[in-house]
């Protein structure tokens, strides 16, 4: 199979950090086709071989097992070229069309990984120069929009140029191994689905906390904070995987129109669960692993008064016969006291009590995303010292489940599987217009009160684990935070 790689923005960030290291992971697994050419774009004046040499470069800063051998790179970099475009000037896409069509590959893919105001002219240009053919694939990465309206218009004008199911919209965190896994453990096995509702679940918390400020990106970040860039995407998509009934079978829309039922299922905001459910935090300066690291309105780009959020935590509930009155908390922000990326399902306890447990001990199944992958169940049993039945204390123990070692630590990531799935068409795992509407839809009248709210986000010390308010929020439902126990 033959297949060209357009990467738009190809000196960026994203293409030399993600793209090309998985495709180089894919290259060396041999799961990239043999007759692939992967055509950098961008305004640079530069030869194939000069874009050669600057990718050889920036593989210095990919981690050592990940990085390629002189050798693999020189057959590596035999598939790269380059071509300078202005992605504004009509001609541009026309010097595109030439090079591509000096061949008729089987597969063509663009991927859109330029800044999004972009996008709209991008994919209008490739439409008017006749690159939408169906072999064609596009690929857009988020933020798509920076609301419901501008999410729309940047749909509607791809969907003029190309049909939905060329249309690949990225969520790398559905391509991460420790989410297939979130399918999987649900799907795939018998075990946890007559669990899996109200009857027996009392709430489930979703964390995605991250050590790292927001490094090099601020000036990007102030326009868009934790709201946009974590929760209208990654925090939903995983709220939906947990949340979706089974879907009929594995194929794309089969699995797209469980997640969209669930995405209009979450309750709708009031001005009081908007003022009470949802807390903004901001990170002031503090210390990550003892060292002193500044606040988020002294970090380069950033506006020294700004009011954007890094750090969200919400309570929502999901109005359906399965979910009715279960709470769902999700939580993430930066500069937080680790990388660590969890759910938690709690059950309810007992009906009736005969042992005595531990304050807080009912059963609960923690779904390790990162850095962990893996599963963990909590259950209660009887300790060493169990002389005396009747009054027996139970203990938690848990059942440890480490993917990583079971299955080795170097398994396909996120970018790798998504890249090889467009290439192959598979779109199981990118996210439909439809969906991604209807979670902007959910957040925008948070992104209103917001707007309208003056006293702006809490501060809360770098390290900790964001402001108090939202240990409180949870603690009216009787509930805490995982770390909290
Ligand atoms: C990106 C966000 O989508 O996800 C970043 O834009 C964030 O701000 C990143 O740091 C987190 O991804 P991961 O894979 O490191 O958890």
């Amino acid at each position: 199979m033959s297949c060209d790689l357009v990467l738009f923005g190809g000196t960026g960030d994203l293409v030399w950090r993600k793209l090309l290291p998985a495709l180089f992971q894919a290259f060396r697994h041999g799961t990239l086709p043999a007759d692939v050419r992967i055509i950098g774009i961008a305004r640079d004046e530069l030869s194939d071989e000069q874009y050669r040499d600057l990718i050889r470069q920036r593989f210095a800063n990919v981690e050592l097992a990940k990085r390629p051998t002189q050798e693999e790179f020189e057959r590596f970099a035999a598939t790269l070229h380059y071509l300078r475009m202005d992605l504004s000037q009509a001609a541009s896409y026309q010097a595109l069309a030439g090079w591509l069509n000096v061949r008729t590959a089987d597969t063509v893919v663009m991927y859109v990984a330029t800044a999004p105001s972009l996008f709209t002219v991008t994919c209008e240009q490739l439409a008017a120069h006749g690159l939408n053919a169906p072999h064609v694939r596009i690929v857009l990465e988020k933020p798509l929009g920076h609301d419901l309206a501008s999410n729309r218009a940047i749909n509607e004008s791809v969907l003029r140029g190309f049909s939905e199911r060329q249309v690949f919209r990225i969520d790398h965190y559905l391509g991460k191994p420790s989410v297939q896994n979130l399918f999987a453990m649900r799907f795939g096995n018998a075990l946890f689905e007559p669990l899996w509702r109200r009857e027996h679940i009392a709430n489930i918390q979703i964390t995605i906390a991250e050590e790292l400020g927001v490094e090099k990106r601020g000036s990007f970040y102030d326009h868009t904070g934790a709201l946009r860039d974590m929760v209208q995407n990654h925090a939903l998509q995983m709220l939906c995987a947990l949340a979706m009934e089974p879907p009929i079978n594995s194929h794309a829309d089969a699995i797209r129109d469980e997640k969209l039922k669930v995405l209009r299922s979450l309750k709708p905001w009031t001005p009081e669960t908007l003022a009470q459910q949802v807390i903004r935090g901001q990170y002031a300066g503090g210390a990550i692993d003892g060292i002193a690291v500044p606040g988020y309105r002294q970090e380069a780009g950033v506006n020294p008064e700004s009011t954007t959020e890094t750090f969200v935590a919400l309570r929502t509930e999901i109005a359906n016969w399965r979910w009715a009155g279960v709470p769902f908390y999700i939580r993430t922000g930066k500069r937080l006291a680790e990388r660590d990326a969890h759910i938690e399902v709690n059950f309810r306890p007992t009906p009736h009590a005969i042992f005595k447990t531990p304050a807080g001990s009912a059963n609960k199944l923690v779904i390790n995303l990162q850095p962990k992958d893996g599963l963990e169940l909590h259950l209660l049993a009887v300790g060493s010292d169990n002389r005396r039945l009747q009054h027996q204390s139970l203990s938690t123990v848990q059942l440890d489940l480490d993917f990583d070692k079971r299955f080795g630590e170097n398994r396909v990531g996120a970018y790798e599987r998504l890249l090889l799935d467009v290439i192959d068409g598979r779109l199981n795992l990118f996210v439909r217009s439809d969906e991604q509407e209807e979670a902007w839809r959910w957040v925008e009248p948070i992104v209103d009160a917001w707007e309208a709210d003056t006293a702006g986000p809490r501060p809360y010390a770098s390290g900790s684990w964001g402001p108090s308010a939202s240990s409180a929020m949870i603690a009216r439902d009787g509930y805490c935070w995982s770390e909290e126990t």
